[in-house]
């Protein structure tokens, strides 16, 4: 869920808006706006997108100076408008929205049902915001006492803003697992699960920490821990500038963010590699090469396209540096009672890096001693701050909701750690690390080029975008691509699709395939280049329908595929970062073809802050 607040001498309402619609990337199945003005307080809240809300409220009465909203991705309740936040308390003077999920809520609604509370909807949420009423009732406390009480009973994660009609000076906010961002203006404050709602206005931010209790009025930010000690905010400076999240003459986010690559991978390298002196500059990796050096292994946690880049990283790490890699999905590791030996270093990879679920395996792994390594894109998010050391992506805000420019960035920086540490422990010979860091630095120049043929995939989008299911397939380095590029299609396109090794296939998946499939091959020149024309053989001999992903200059696929796409040469541990760029346009197009929204497919979220 996103989450929006504003106090100050400005109209609250459209700046609340404005921030939702940028953080509809965070959900969007419903969203809602409480206001206080001289009429009380007012909530507006509906199932649907910022944009449906908007046209509704057309005439009411939104004039005020103080306010805020959310827009939610469900976990406890349908979207609907009952479910919808912001959700009033049963005395009806608080409203509450709320990010993350409260496990105990149905303990904690089996007391309050036991005082007499009925609940309108079947949030957590609702259930909460009564447990603090009840509570201020009880003790006769003021709000930001009995927010803290409650909080001392909850389990789970949250990000809440509270309201109260009683005091239309205060917004009192409070965070444990899900982030809290708060800007710093003159004589008004504003309030985002990212920096985005803020942008315009200021580029002083406190990101708030996990215990922490906010109280904001217009010109005063006061923050405690629930011991009730005043905390010092730390003021942090923003760079990033408002164009950077608008779409730039686009049809839509990912397509802007799929053509950004040529610069987001020249942004993740520059001031780092430096191809001609033949060096890799990374502070987060010198400063700790004795400890990623002798690690007996690495355990690289992640999940969803971020595995896949992890997956990647393992093939590229072992083959460079012959350092033992595992790859964990973070919602399992966390669960499943974990063996981390002495000196084993962990990477957890997140473009948010906010994903609950990595966060909290980090936070497992911390406390058996492991040391953390972040692969993050955005700055100052709750992962960057947990880890030990780290290096960010540099790709700029993704907002589209399907990822692809903070993937080809996390491959960039995974491959300069790699090649970094192997060369620091001299398990590369020099011709092929200077040979790499020269593949590394042409990459920019080689993207731009497939984005030039784009057209093409467009047209193979429009053939196949009646299919109901997809089969992608790679070996080696391009197998993760297979997985990527199958995960692309699903979220993008609703079409089922599967990524598998190219050789497995012959064990399952190869009963699927008839006249009506089309497979996907991650094909491009590299060590098992005539396996994997073997695999595209026995497609074709059930009737499959190939397309081929290879490199220009391939003499024997494009005889037998029904399609190609073709990708500049490169070193096989580098192609991934151009085979997938096809993949991900091909997935946009299918899904444009079909009327699907790109941005914002069904269902997914951007930055999953529950698990
Ligand atoms: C969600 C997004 C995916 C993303 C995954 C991990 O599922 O829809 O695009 O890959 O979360 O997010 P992270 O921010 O940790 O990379």
């Amino acid at each position: 869920c996103g989450i929006v607040g504003y106090i100050g001498p400005r109209e609250a309402y459209p700046i609340i808006i404005t921030g939702l619609k940028r953080q509809e990337y965070r959900g969007y199945d419903s969203t809602g706006v409480a206001l206080i003005n001289d009429e009380g307080l007012l909530i507006y809240k509906q199932k649907g997108k910022v944009a449906e809300l908007e046209e509704t409220l057309i005439g009411k009465s939104l004039h005020a100076n103080i306010g805020i909203g959310h827009t939610r991705w469900a976990t406890h309740g349908e979207p609907s408008d009952v479910n919808a936040h912001p959700h009033k308390s049963a005395g009806g003077k608080l409203a509450m929205i709320h990010n993350g999920i409260i496990e105990n809520y149905a303990q904690l609604k089996k007391e309050l049902i036991n005082k007499g509370y009925t609940f309108r909807s079947e949030t957590d949420t609702e259930v909460l915001l009564n447990f603090i009423e009840e509570i201020q009732k009880n003790s006769k406390c003021d709000l930001e006492e009995a927010v803290r009480i409650a909080l001392k009973r909850v389990s789970g994660a949250y990000v809440i803003l509270l309201l109260d009609q009683d005091n239309p000076d205060t917004i009192i906010a409070a965070r444990k697992g899900s982030p809290l961002v708060i800007g710093i203006g003159k004589g008004e404050h504003f309030l985002g699960s990212d920096a985005t709602p803020m942008l315009e206005y200021t580029k002083e931010v406190v990101y708030v920490n996990d215990y922490e209790i906010a109280v904001i009025k217009a010109d005063q930010l006061i923050l405690k821990n629930l011991g009730n000690e005043k905390q010092t905010p730390y003021i942090s400076k923003l760079d990033i500038e408002l164009a950077a999240i608008e779409k730039g003459g686009y049809d839509h986010f990912m397509l802007k963010e799929i053509h950004e690559q040529p610069s987001t991978i020249y942004d993740c390298l520059r001031g780092r590699l430096d191809a001609e002196k033949g060096t890799i500059t990374m502070k987060g990796i010198q400063d700790n090469i004795q400890a990623l050096i002798t690690a007996p292994r690495y355990i690289i946690i992640a999940c969803g396209t971020s595995w896949h880049a992890a997956l990647v990283a393992e093939y590229v790490i072992e083959e460079l540096c012959r350092i033992p890699v595992e790859v964990e999905y973070a919602s399992e590791f966390r669960y499943r009672n974990p063996i981390i030996n002495k000196g084993d270093v962990i990477i957890a990879i997140s473009q948010s890096g906010e994903t609950a679920d990595t966060l909290v395996a980090i936070e497992k792994a911390k406390e058996q001693g492991a040391f953390i390594f972040g692969i993050v894109n955005v700055v100052g998010s709750s992962i960057s701050r947990a880890s030990h050391a780290g290096a960010y992506t540099h790709a700029g805000p993704e907002i589209g909701v399907a990822s692809t420019k903070a993937f080809t960035a996390q491959l960039a920086v995974l491959l300069m750690i790699a090649l970094k540490i192997a060369k620091e422990k001299g398990t590369i010979d020099n011709t092929k690390y200077s040979r790499l860091l020269v593949e590394m630095h042409e990459l920019p120049e080689k993207v731009e080029a497939i984005l030039k043929n784009a057209s093409q995939l467009k047209l193979i989008a429009e053939k196949y975008k009646h299919s109901v299911n997809a089969l992608y397939l790679g070996r080696g380095y391009n197998f993760p691509i297979a997985l990527e590029g199958a995960l692309k299609l699903k979220e993008i396109s609703y079409i089922h699709a599967e990524g598998y090794p190219a050789a497995e296939m012959k064990h399952g998946p190869i009963a699927l395939v008839d006249d009506q499939l089309p497979v996907i091959f991650v094909a491009t020149k590299d060590e098992y280049h005539a396996k994997i024309v073997s695999n595209i053989q026995e497609i074709k001999a059930r009737k499959g329908k190939v397309i081929a992903i290879i490199t220009e200059g391939d003499e024997i696929i494009p005889s037998m595929a029904d399609d190609i796409f073709m990708v500049p040469p490169a070193d096989e541990i580098v192609a991934p970062v151009l085979s997938v760029i096809p993949l991900q346009l091909l997935s946009y197009y299918v899904g444009v073809a079909k009327g699907c929204d790109v941005d914002k497919p069904r269902n997914l979220a951007k930055s999953v802050t529950v698990e």
